[in-house]
């Protein structure tokens, strides 16, 4: 079966946009997001990118989604080269790009109404949607007047509601605050696992890829490349509150850790 998310061989530069002086000094032109990456990820896997800031890990999740393309190499979804987006892949991106002049509610229904689904029927998803993100009482406010955390929250539930066969998660949880963060990824844990949905999460915060991922794929600096890839073999990862308890944790976050060079700077 043809992995439901691969990436072949994948190098993307983007215009270095130079000042006069290194132009005249011939300075590349270009500059290397990521080099050469090569993953796949299987049904029903959930995986994490981490790696420093810059390396290129939101440009890789842009070319998943269809939103760029690659300067070299191939993406794919269930074994169709990505040249746009696709309506059984949902992406999250790092700026929650909820639509100003949409209510909260009307922002998480966007997706149905973009396929189509009865109003009724999108009022019980986006009611459910809504609860599980804690925003009920907020549905009919606009983005502007939501905190940065709701906002987030928001964008996951709006994400969530076209039940995509993949989700692109580009930091869904950074700008929250660490209790709420902790209850949504137990709601994301158990959805991804009882509904058997692919994803690629992005992530800085290492106990959060290991608490809700089967692999963590760790970059290098820029120009990015996968340099290692760690599966995460300890139960629960439909229920990532009991695996941040299970003794096996711990040995992971070090080992994160050194492959990231965190551990370089204690001396
Ligand atoms: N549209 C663009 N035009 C020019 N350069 C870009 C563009 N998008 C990204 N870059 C460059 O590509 C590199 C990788 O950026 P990217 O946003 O993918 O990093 P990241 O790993 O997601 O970082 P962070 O962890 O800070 O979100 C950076 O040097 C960035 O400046
Ligand atoms: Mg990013």
């Amino acid at each position: 079966m043809a992995p439901r998310l691969e990436f072949r061989n994948v190098t993307k530069r983007f215009p270095n946009k130079l000042n006069g002086a290194a132009k005249l000094d011939g300075a590349d032109p270009f500059i290397t997001a990521v080099r050469g990456v090569n993953f796949r990820v299987s049904d029903g896997e959930v995986v994490s990118l981490i790696g420093p800031s810059g390396c290129g890990k939101s440009t890789l999740l842009n070319m998943g989604s269809g939103l760029d393309r690659p300067s070299d190499g191939e993406v794919f979804v269930d074994g169709e080269r990505v040249e746009k987006p696709n309506p059984h892949v949902a992406f999250m991106l790092q700026k929650d790009l909820l639509l100003p002049w949409r209510t909260i509610r009307e922002n998480v229904e966007f997706g149905l109404e973009i396929q189509g689904i009865a109003a009724d029927e999108r009022r019980v998803r986006s009611d459910e949607l809504l609860r599980k993100c804690r925003l009920t009482d907020f549905a009919g406010h606009y983005p502007h007047q939501l905190s940065g955390g709701m906002r987030q929250r928001a964008a996951l539930a709006r994400t969530l509601a076209v039940n995509p066969t993949v989700l692109l998660m580009d930091e869904p949880f950074s700008a929250l605050d660490a209790q709420t963060k902790m209850i949504l990824q137990q709601d994301l844990g158990r959805t991804l696992k009882e509904t058997g949905k692919t994803a690629l999460f992005i992530t800085h915060d290492l106990v959060e890829a290991i608490a809700l991922s089967d692999r963590v794929l760790v970059m290098s600096e820029r120009p990015g490349q996968i340099v290692e890839e760690l599966t995460v073999d300890l139960p629960g990862r439909g229920d990532p509150m009991t695996r941040r308890q299970h003794s096996g944790m711990g040995q992971f976050v070090p080992k994160l850790m050194s492959l990231l060079h965190l551990s370089d700077m204690t001396h």
